[in-house]
This record gives structure tokens, C-alpha cells and sequence, in this order.
């Protein structure tokens, strides 16, 4: 037996726990964090003023470098670590086109994207800026080029994706979604909250491309 074939096996009987750390992680602090951020950024809509006040806050609640280490880059950290593995040793079963099937495989292809999405936004909007003027310059210029605009919603698509598919494969794995129609509800409503801020991200960001700035 092939040496990946047989890790495959190895890792679906063991793991549990730390699995189970995994998925937790992607609701608790993550997902929060995700629908936070979002919420924060909304500010952009209203225009600059009301984006930078917003900005100037976050960045001036005290010891914020601690939490932003200790409740997100941590847990972030552990989540993708753990999640390239999981990608890694997945069986992508492209024979059957069930549609689950397509979820669980784009739940991967996601995963990855959302890995580079995330370290490029941390490093040139958090890490390398220093005051909040050029937080928003940062931003700014990327959308404002088209094609730091689509490379950018192609990065919002594959996160919001992710956690709304996630918030349904969460409920299957903890087992609180149980029955066929339950399901297909929860598959349904999952898709229209991806939608739902995929679009109103998309709405920020043409404020944002729109600004003087
Ligand atoms: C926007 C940030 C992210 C959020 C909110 C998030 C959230 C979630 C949630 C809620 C799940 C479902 C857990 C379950 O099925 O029990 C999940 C699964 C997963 N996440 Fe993330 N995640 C994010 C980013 C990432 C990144 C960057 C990776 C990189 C590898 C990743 C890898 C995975 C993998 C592989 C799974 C599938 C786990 C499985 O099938 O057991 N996630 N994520």
C-alpha cells in the first residue's frame, strides 16, 4: 500500500480530538472574526471620515497587539497548519458529481486560496502600515487597479465561501444537523449567507475604490 494511502487511513481513525480543535476554531474565533471584520468595515460605506474613525479605534483599544496575537493569529495559525494537512490527505473523489461532493472539494480549493488571501491582507494592511491613513491607502490602491480588484474579491469569494460551507460541514461534524431536510435547509441558507456577504463586501469595496484617497 502506497505510503500516502496508508497516512489517509491512519489519520480518519485518529485526529479526533485535535480535528474536532480544528473545526471548533473555524467558528470560535475565526468565523466571529470574519463577520467582525466585515461588520468594522462597513464603516466605508458611510464614507472616509466614518472609515477612519473606525479604523483609528480598533487600532487604539489597549494591549490590541495581544489580543490580536492571542484570540486570531494563534487560533489562525493552528487552523490553517492543521487545515493544509487535512487538505493535503483529503481523497478528492472527482468520479461522483454529487454536489457535496463539489462542496467538500471547493471547501479545499478555498482553503488555499484563503491562505494566500490572508497573508498577503495581514502584510500589506496590518503589518506593514502604521497609522491609519495608511491602512486605508493600502487598501485603497489594491482595489483601485482592476486587477487588485478582482484578485481581491476572488480573495473575499473563497473566505466567505469557506465559512458559510464551513458553518454547515461544522454542524454535520458536531452532529447537530441531522435528518435530510434539516440538511437541505441548512445547505440553502449556508449558500444565501455566502451570498449575502459576498455582495455586501463587494459593496465595500466599490466605496473604497471609489475614495479620493
Ligand atoms: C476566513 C477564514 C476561515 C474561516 C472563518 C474558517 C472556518 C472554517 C469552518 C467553520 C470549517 C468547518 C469545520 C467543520 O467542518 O467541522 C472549516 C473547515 C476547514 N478549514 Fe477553515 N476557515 C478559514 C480559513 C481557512 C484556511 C486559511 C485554511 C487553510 C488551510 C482552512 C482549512 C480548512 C479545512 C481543510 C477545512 C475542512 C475540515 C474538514 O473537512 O474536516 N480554513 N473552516
Amino acid at each position: 500500500m502506497e505510503k500516502k494511502q496508508k497516512k489517509q487511513q491512519n489519520y480518519l481513525h485518529s485526529d479526533f480530538y485535535i480535528r474536532r480543535i480544528h473545526s471548533l476554531l473555524g467558528i470560535i474565533p475565526i468565523g466571529i472574526f470574519l463577520c467582525f471584520h466585515l461588520f468594522m468595515n462597513s464603516s466605508a460605506i458611510i464614507g472616509v471620515e466614518a472609515w477612519a474613525a473606525v479604523i483609528d479605534g480598533m487600532r487604539s483599544i489597549p494591549f490590541v497587539i495581544v489580543a490580536e496575537i492571542g484570540i486570531i493569529a494563534i487560533p489562525f495559525i493552528f487552523h490553517i497548519v492543521y487545515g493544509l494537512y487535512i487538505v493535503y490527505f483529503s481523497k478528492m473523489n472527482m468520479k461522483y458529481q454529487y454536489y457535496r461532493n463539489w462542496m467538500f472539494i471547493l471547501q479545499r480549493i478555498t482553503a488555499i486560496i484563503t491562505t494566500i488571501f490572508v497573508i498577503e491582507h495581514v502584510v500589506f494592511v496590518r503589518i506593514m502600515t502604521a497609522s491609519t491613513m495608511d491602512v486605508m491607502t493600502a487598501m485603497a490602491h489594491v482595489v483601485q487597479t482592476p486587477l487588485g480588484f478582482v484578485l481581491e474579491l476572488i480573495g473575499v469569494w473563497a473566505s466567505v465561501f469557506h465559512f458559510s460551507n464551513g458553518i454547515f460541514t461544522f454542524l454535520i461534524t458536531w452532529g447537530i444537523l441531522q435528518g435530510e431536510r434539516l440538511q437541505k435547509l441548512f445547505s440553502i441558507l449556508t449558500m444565501l449567507l455566502c451570498a449575502g456577504m459576498f455582495l455586501w463586501t463587494l459593496i465595500i469595496l466599490i466605496r473604497i475604490a471609489m475614495m479620493p484617497i
